[in-house]
């Protein structure tokens, strides 16, 4: 039985709802700020598919304004975690709290292909002067003058941040971002890097950001945390003044860090190592480096 509850301006979710309503990503009613305390509060939340454990007692929390990464390998549970937060999936135990004003990108933009841009960025709100909102958060991701094109004729980068201005109009308290940029290419996904900085420091939304890349990580976030088979083993603060740079000899340590929780040798990394299948096998085990319960403290 789910028990939602208000809790200053936020939604408490408590656990496992009898279905998850196919929401739209971003389509959670908006709600008064409340710039005072943490944006996520979440305490020994589990999530269990059958009888599979994929988030085991879970604490977090990240406050307003926090950019936080989270990194794990494929399988651990990011995107899972990142649904529960979104209202798109339940709890199995545990209680959540979340800002009501959230929205979501995901790594395919979901844009409907019959609806023209601006349609797309006011998708399932009902605002008065829509298309003027639309139009204002578009001109913020550079895209005014596309205003009115169809999603087909839009580039990968461009899908991207019509997604982006849809979860903008949404003034989010909280930016639950699931790995928006892995699919474009080298060059774009720097400019993605700075566009998201402007809007973070423009709009200061909480966001949490997964990603598989841990410069993208080390780039952009106050915090990354790792997570591995359900638990947070790494909970570190980046310290580096931005912009950053990643041949800073404190941005080389952290990443080698990163990598070395994450199981990845930074032989391999460095492309030295030549044998991928037990590259792979590695992946599927055990991380030998990261130990239990690693916390770092953070400002
Ligand atoms: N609806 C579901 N029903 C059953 N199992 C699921 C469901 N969704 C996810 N899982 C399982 O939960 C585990 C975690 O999946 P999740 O998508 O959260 O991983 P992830 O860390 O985001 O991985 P990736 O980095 O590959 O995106 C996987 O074993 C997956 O098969
Ligand atoms: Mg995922």
């Amino acid at each position: 039985m789910q028990t939602l509850q208000l809790d200053l301006g936020g939604v408490v979710r408590r656990s496992e709802p009898p279905a998850p309503a196919p929401a739209q990503p971003g389509t959670q009613p908006g709600a008064a700020r409340d710039s005072a305390g943490p944006a996520v509060r979440a305490a020994a939340v589990t999530k269990r598919f059958g009888k599979n454990v994929i988030l085991d007692g879970l604490d977090l929390e990240i406050r307003a304004g926090e950019f936080v990464a989270l990194l794990g390998r494929s399988g651990c549970g990011k995107t899972t975690l990142l649904r529960t937060l979104a209202g798109l999936d339940g709890i199995t135990s545990g209680t959540l709290q979340v800002p009501r004003a959230l929205a979501a990108a995901f790594q395919e933009p979901r844009l409907m292909p019959w609806k023209r841009a601006w349609r797309n960025v006011t998708l399932g709100l009902n605002i008065p002067q829509a298309r003027e909102r639309a139009r204002a958060a578009l001109a913020e991701v550079g895209l005014a003058h596309r205003e009115n094109a169809w999603p087909a004729t839009l580039s990968g980068g461009e899908a991207q941040r019509v997604a982006l201005a849809r979860a903008l109009v949404r003034e989010p308290q909280l930016l639950l971002l699931d790995e928006p940029f892995a699919a474009l290419d080298a060059l774009t996904r720097i400019r993605m890097h700075r566009l998201i900085l402007q809007l973070w420091a423009r709009h200061r939304p909480a966001v949490l950001l997964v990603t598989h890349d841990v410069d993208e990580a080390i780039l952009l976030a106050d915090r990354v945390l790792v997570l591995e088979k359900g638990r947070f083993v790494a909970d570190i603060a980046v310290r580096e003044p931005r912009p950053r740079r990643g041949e800073r000899h404190e941005f080389q340590q952290l990443r080698a860090r990163l990598l070395q929780l994450l199981g990845v040798d930074a032989d391999i990394d460095a492309g030295i190592d030549t044998d991928p299948a037990a590259d792979l096998a590695a992946d599927a085990g055990t991380s030998a480096a990261a130990g239990p319960e690693l916390h770092y403290a953070h400002n």
